[in-house]
């Protein structure tokens, strides 16, 4: 199983930063949308990133350079056909997921590999409306993905052994460490992550504390990097609600309830940096809590 030539579906923020380190790490990129907008706006993040990394002198102009000849860009899945992986890195959900591995499947090679950057969805049952449950796999990077070292391996029920092994060492080789997770509601990551973030947005709710006071004790009485409602706000309220309705269904308890406040910044379309307002608002410089 050689991996060259890797198909991302999704230019979303996962999507982008995974077509990033993969062609940072020699691969040929095809990076797939619906709209030529997306995938406009998905390569001038891809520029700035890598940029960010010139500035830093964590990679030259020639290695940018390189990085950025190695990614096409395409609206149309026949674009896939020679890609030796595919990463799916779409919306939080199943319906969606399953139509885009249909339209996939009719143009990729017969032993092409695929995989779902899912951060909670069941692999098995993904991989169980494909044509090869054994050629499928859970890769999950985490936001951002040019900076963050883990990506999460869940073999769904049918993943050989053999393409394990490969997705294990294609994701070190884009120099990132494994862990690995059964196939169960949230993975590892996110069965702990969420529930701390949705714990988070009750003590708002209920009034034990705003959301300065909440971010600076993790901040710093944790040493968390960013505060709960920062985080949240990075990964999308969207996603997080999502999260929390697997877990709650999955597991069918209700210790995974969302708190009905998440449930209402969704409703308002409030999903965080993304949409330039979440728990904090995003319009001026320096983000301003919402309560
Ligand atoms: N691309 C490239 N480089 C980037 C970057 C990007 N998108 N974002 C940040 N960087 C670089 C910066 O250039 C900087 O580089 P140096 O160390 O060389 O200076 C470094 O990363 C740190 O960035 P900043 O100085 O801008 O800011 P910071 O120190 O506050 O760090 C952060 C930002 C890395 C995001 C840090 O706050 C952090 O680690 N936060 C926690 C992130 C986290 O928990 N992610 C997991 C989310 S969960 C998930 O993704 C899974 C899921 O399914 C929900």
């Amino acid at each position: 199983m050689n991996i060259e030539e890797v198909g991302i579906i999704g230019s979303g923020q996962m999507g982008n930063g995974i077509a990033h380190v993969c062609a940072l790490s020699g691969y040929k990129v095809v990076l797939i949308d619906i709209a030529e907008e997306a995938l406009n706006k998905a390569m001038q993040t891809i520029e700035k990133n890598l940029n960010r990394q010139v500035q830093k002198n964590k990679i030259s102009q020639e290695k940018m350079d390189e990085a950025i000849s190695k990614i096409t860009t395409n609206t149309d899945s026949k674009a896939l056909k020679n890609v030796d992986l595919v990463i799916e890195a779409a919306t939080e959900n199943f319906d969606l997921k399953v139509k885009i591995f249909q339209g996939v499947l009719e143009h990729i090679k017969k032993d092409c590999l695929l995989s779902t950057n899912t951060s909670s969805i069941s692999i098995t049952k993904l991989a169980s409306t494909t044509d090869r449950a054994e050629k499928f796999i859970g890769l999950h990077f985490m936001n951002p993905v040019p900076v963050m070292k883990l990506v999460e391996i869940i073999p769904g029920i049918a993943t050989t052994d053999e393409m394990f092994e490969t997705s294990k060492q294609f994701a070190e080789s884009l120099g990132k460490v494994v862990a690995v997770s059964k196939d169960f509601p949230g993975f590892l990551s996110n069965r702990i992550l969420i529930p701390m973030l949705n714990e988070a947005i009750y003590a708002l709710h209920e009034g034990v504390g705003d959301i300065k006071s909440i971010d600076t004790t993790m901040k710093l009485g944790m040493a968390h990097p960013m505060g709960p409602f920062q985080l949240a706000d990075l990964i999308g309220l969207d996603t997080c609600l999502a999260i929390m309705n697997v877990l709650y269904e999955g597991f069918s308890d209700t210790k995974y309830r969302p708190c009905p406040l998440l449930v209402k910044y969704v409703e308002a379309g409030w999903y965080g940096v993304k949409s330039g307002k979440g728990f904090y608002d995003y319009s001026s410089d320096t983000p301003i809590p919402t309560r």
